[in-house]
C-alpha cells in the first residue's frame, strides 16, 4: 500500500512536470547592441550574458540594406555575434536568433523589402546564408508595425507572405543542408486597433515558432496622467479604448483572433516608465506633464532600467496598485511604474493559468546583470522569472565530492577558456569560460583525457 501511494505520487508529480514542460517552457531574451555604448558599469555586450540564464537570446538589431539584404548595423556586430554565438560551446542548449527591425530614415526597411516577390526572395536567401555563417539558430522579425508608420494597407498580407515564404526556405534549407531548421519568431503589437489592422493572426501563427507579444509601453509621458507601463489587468482609473492597455486584454485579444496559447510569449519588461507630477497628487491617474530626469546610464527621458530603479526606490516611496498586481514608486515630482519580483510572479502564474509558451524579457541589459545596483546578485529579475517558471537550478560548478566548492569555484580564475582535467576526479573535467568554471561529466565508463581535450576509455 505505502509503495502503491509513493508509486501515485510519483506519477502525479510526473504528470505535473510533463504538463509543464509542455507549456511555458521558452524564456526568451533580448539584448540590444546599443547598450555598449552606456556609460562604465552599465556597458552591456554578449560578455556580460550568462549562458544559463534565458532558453533564447535574441540579438538586436540587424537591418535591411538598399540591395533588400539583411546587413549589420553597428561597426562590431559580427565580432559581437560571435561573441554571443560562442557561448553555446558553454550551454549547448542555448538558442540565438538574430532580430532584423528598426527604421531607415525614419520608416521601417520592411516596407520595400516586401512589396514584391523577387525582393523579398532576395531578402530571404541573404537571411539564411548570414544566419548560417555568424552560427544563429534563427530569424526574429520585428517590424513595428506592418501598415503603420507610413506603410500601405497591404503589408498585412505581404507581412504573411513574407512569414509563410521564410518558413518554407527555411525548411528546403534544412532538408537541403542537412540542419537544424532555423527558428522563426516576431516581436507584435499588444493594442488591439495595432494587431486588427497589422496582422491575419491565424495565417502567421502557422508559420512562427513563436510570438513575442510586446506587453509593455501601454502608458507612458506621451499622457496627461500616471499610467503603468506594463499593467496586468485594467484599472478603475481606465476609460475609453484604455480599458484595453494591459496584459490580460492584448493576449485574451490574441487568442480570439486564432494565435494557438502555447506559441504566444509574454513580454516581461526590465524598465519601467516615467512621469513628472504636476500637482500634489501621486497615485495612479494623477495629473503628468512630461517624463521625469533621463537615468544616468541609460539617458533617454521617459525610461528607467531597473538597475536605476534599485537606486531611486533606496529613497522613494513604494506602492502596489493592487487591481493591475505591479508597483510604483515616487519621490519629489518623479514617478514610475514598473516591474518586480512580485509582479513578475504574478505575471508567470497568470501566463502558465493561460497555458502560453513561454516568457520573453526586453531586455536583459535592463536587469542589474552584474549585481552592482541591486544587491540582489545578477540579473535579480530574470532569475527570478527562470525560478517561478520551475527550472531547474543551473549547471554551473557543480561540487565532487572529492572537491571542495570552493576549489572548483576558483578553477578558472585566471586561466584560459578552455577544457582542463580534474585530477581529483577523471571521470569529470573542468571547462573554463571567462573566468567561470563549469564541471562536466563524462559518460558512464570514460574518463576525460587532455591530450585529446575528451572522454574516452581509459
Ligand atoms: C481578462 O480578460 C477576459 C477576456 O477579455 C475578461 O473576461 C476578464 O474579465 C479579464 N479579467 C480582468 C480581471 O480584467
Amino acid at each position: 500500500n505505502f509503495s502503491f501511494t509513493l508509486l501515485f505520487c510519483f506519477t502525479a508529480v510526473g504528470v505535473l512536470l510533463a504538463l509543464h514542460t509542455v507549456s511555458s517552457n521558452r524564456l526568451v531574451c533580448h539584448m540590444t547592441n546599443w547598450a555598449q555604448y552606456r556609460p562604465s558599469i552599465a556597458k552591456f555586450t554578449p560578455d556580460n550574458i550568462d549562458p544559463f540564464l534565458c532558453t533564447h537570446v535574441i540579438y538586436t538589431m540587424a537591418t535591411i540594406n538598399s540591395f533588400n539584404q539583411i546587413s549589420p548595423v553597428e561597426w562590431n556586430d559580427e565580432q559581437q555575434y560571435n561573441r554571443l554565438n560562442s557561448l553555446k560551446n558553454v550551454n549547448p542548449a542555448l538558442k540565438t536568433l538574430l532580430s532584423v527591425g528598426g527604421t531607415v530614415n525614419g520608416m521601417s526597411p520592411f516596407i520595400a523589402m516586401v512589396t514584391k516577390s523577387e525582393s523579398r526572395a532576395a531578402f530571404i536567401k541573404s537571411a539564411i546564408s548570414f544566419l548560417h555563417t555568424h552560427n544563429f539558430d534563427g530569424l526574429n522579425l520585428a517590424w513595428e508595425y506592418p501598415g503603420h508608420n507610413g506603410g500601405s494597407q497591404e503589408d498585412k498580407e505581404r507581412f504573411t507572405l513574407l512569414v509563410m515564404e521564410l518558413s518554407k526556405a527555411f525548411e528546403a534549407d534544412a532538408k537541403e543542408n542537412r540542419k537544424t531548421k532555423l527558428l522563426l519568431s516576431a516581436n507584435v503589437a499588444a493594442l488591439r486597433p495595432t494587431i486588427d489592422k497589422a496582422y491575419e493572426v491565424s495565417k502567421i501563427s502557422l508559420y512562427l515558432d513563436f510570438i513575442n507579444v510586446m506587453s509593455y509601453d501601454y502608458h507612458g509621458d506621451w499622457e496627461a496622467a500616471t499610467g503603468h507601463n506594463s499593467p496586468l489587468y485594467r484599472s478603475s482609473v481606465d476609460s475609453g479604448s484604455h480599458i484595453h492597455h494591459n496584459i490580460n486584454s492584448s493576449v485574451s485579444h490574441w487568442l480570439a483572433q486564432g494565435a494557438p496559447a502555447e506559441k504566444l510569449l509574454l513580454g516581461f519588461p526590465t524598465y519601467g516608465r516615467t512621469y513628472r507630477l504636476r500637482s500634489i497628487a501621486t497615485g495612479l491617474g494623477a495629473l503628468a506633464n512630461g517624463p521625469a530626469d533621463a537615468g544616468p546610464y541609460t539617458r533617454t527621458a521617459g525610461f528607467w532600467a531597473y538597475y536605476e530603479i534599485c537606486d531611486f526606490i533606496s529613497s522613494a516611496t513604494v506602492s502596489w496598485i493592487s487591481e493591475q498586481e505591479v508597483p510604483y514608486a515616487t519621490f519629489g515630482s518623479s514617478w514610475v511604474g514598473y516591474d518586480d519580483k512580485k509582479s513578475y510572479s504574478s505575471k508567470v502564474q497568470w501566463m502558465t493559468a493561460n497555458n502560453l509558451g513561454g516568457a520573453h524579457v526586453w531586455s536583459m541589459d535592463m536587469d542589474d546583470f552584474d549585481g552592482s545596483f541591486c544587491s540582489a546578485g545578477a540579473y535579480p529579475l530574470i532569475n527570478h522569472l527562470r525560478m517561478s517558471m520551475g527550472f531547474p537550478p543551473k549547471p554551473t560548478t557543480t561540487p565532487s565530492p572529492t572537491t571542495t566548492r570552493d576549489a572548483v569555484v576558483d578553477f578558472c580564475r585566471g586561466r584560459p577558456d578552455g577544457l582542463y582535467e580534474n585530477s581529483a576526479d577523471k571521470t569529470t573535467y573542468f571547462q573554463c569560460f571567462l573566468g567561470n568554471t563549469y564541471l562536466h561529466r563524462c559518460q558512464p565508463g570514460l574518463i576525460y583525457w587532455d591530450s585529446c581535450k575528451c572522454c574516452n576509455w581509459p
